[in-house]
């Protein structure tokens, strides 16, 4: 019996522990487009890809994923509370002084400690410029260049997700909390998620290969068709890269905060009104990736010029 009643302590023990282990892990602060998001975001870049840059990209992957791209753009998502990679956590989005419906790199872009280039701006030059040496070849490579793709993958995805270049004080909507229909949500959460969710639930049978196929037919031959020049012209990249950001933040301010009061139900008017905007910034995320991506690839360095 005095074994048995000790194992009984053991174990309620370890319950115990478990129970404090559960309790002390927080809810992440959520950054990104969702898993949906950021897989239609490379997969509409993996498609615009040009010779060199395919090559390049089906090189650099780590074989198991056989060369599919958007296999692994979560990836940052998933890793970014790591020891080893905590210093990423910041770069998933900006922080911009609330109301200020404005972007300033040297103002805005760095961590909580003010580093600056800490940010999702300085994020993607600091990954396009690290994959710009890729073909310079293979033995003095400073960087590794899959995490390099990776990230830069889908920090573009983030810096289109009009809600990570939000206001400081709500964490880019993190903390305000309301319904989306009839479950408890966040704005963050409605622009990162809710709203693609409901869109494949309505519209596309749940199927995110249908909704990528609308995607691409309405930049292909539909109402966007005549804007994809203009999406993907960059003759700067930094400016590029801030006017990207500034995008964002304006769509934040004009779509994503407005009339949203905390605690209220956001629903019908909220997502027919919204969803629009969200496909065309995935769009646009994806068009702009395979831009930068066939570029820094791309045996003639023309285009945009790039940082070093
Ligand atoms: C750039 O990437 C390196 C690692 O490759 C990292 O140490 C540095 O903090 C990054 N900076 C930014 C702004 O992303
Ligand atoms: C590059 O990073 C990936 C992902 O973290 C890792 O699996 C791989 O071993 C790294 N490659 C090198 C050469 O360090
Ligand atoms: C594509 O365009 C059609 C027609 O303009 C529109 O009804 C549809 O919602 C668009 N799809 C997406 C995903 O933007
Ligand atoms: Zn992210």
């Amino acid at each position: 019996m005095e074994g048995y009643g000790g194992s009984v302590k053991l174990i309620c023990f370890g319950l115990y522990v478990l129970l404090l282990v559960f309790a002390s892990i927080q809810l992440p602060r959520a950054h990104g487009w969702s898993k949906e998001g950021h897989i239609m975001t490379c997969r509409i870049a993996q498609g615009l890809l040009e010779a060199e840059a395919a090559e390049a990209v089906q090189n650099i992957l780590p074989h198991y994923v056989d060369g599919d791209l958007s296999a692994l753009c979560v990836w940052p998502d998933q890793i970014r509370h790591w020891y080893r990679y905590r210093w990423t956590s910041p770069l998933h989005f900006i922080d911009t002084p609330d109301d200020a419906c404005s972007f300033d790199y040297s103002r805005d872009c760095h961590d909580a400690h003010g580093k600056q280039n800490m940010c999702v701006a300085g994020a993607v030059q600091n990954f396009t410029s690290q994959l710009s040496h890729y073909r310079e070849g293979t033995s003095d490579r400073r960087y590794n260049m899959t995490e390099a793709l990776l990230f830069l993958s889908h920090f573009m995805g983030d810096l289109h997700q009009p809600m990570h270049v939000g206001f400081t004080s709500d964490e880019g909507g993190n903390t305000i909390d309301l319904r989306w229909f009839r479950h408890k949500s966040n704005l963050h959460h409605v622009w990162d998620r809710e709203i693609i969710l409901t869109a494949l639930n309505d519209y596309y049978d749940k199927d995110v290969d249908l909704l990528l196929q609308d995607i691409e037919g309405n930049f292909t031959d539909g109402m966007w068709s005549d804007d994809v020049t203009s999406w993907k012209h960059c003759d700067d990249l930094l400016a590029c890269i801030n006017k990207y950001a500034v995008e964002s933040i304006k769509l934040a301010c004009k779509w994503g905060y407005k009339g949203v009061e905390a605690g209220e139900t956001l629903s019908d008017d909220y997502f027919n009104s919204r969803m629009p905007i969200v496909m065309k910034r995935i769009a646009q995320g994806g068009v702009r990736l395979a831009m930068i991506l066939n570029q820094v690839f791309s045996d003639t360095q023309e285009g945009f010029a790039l940082p070093t």
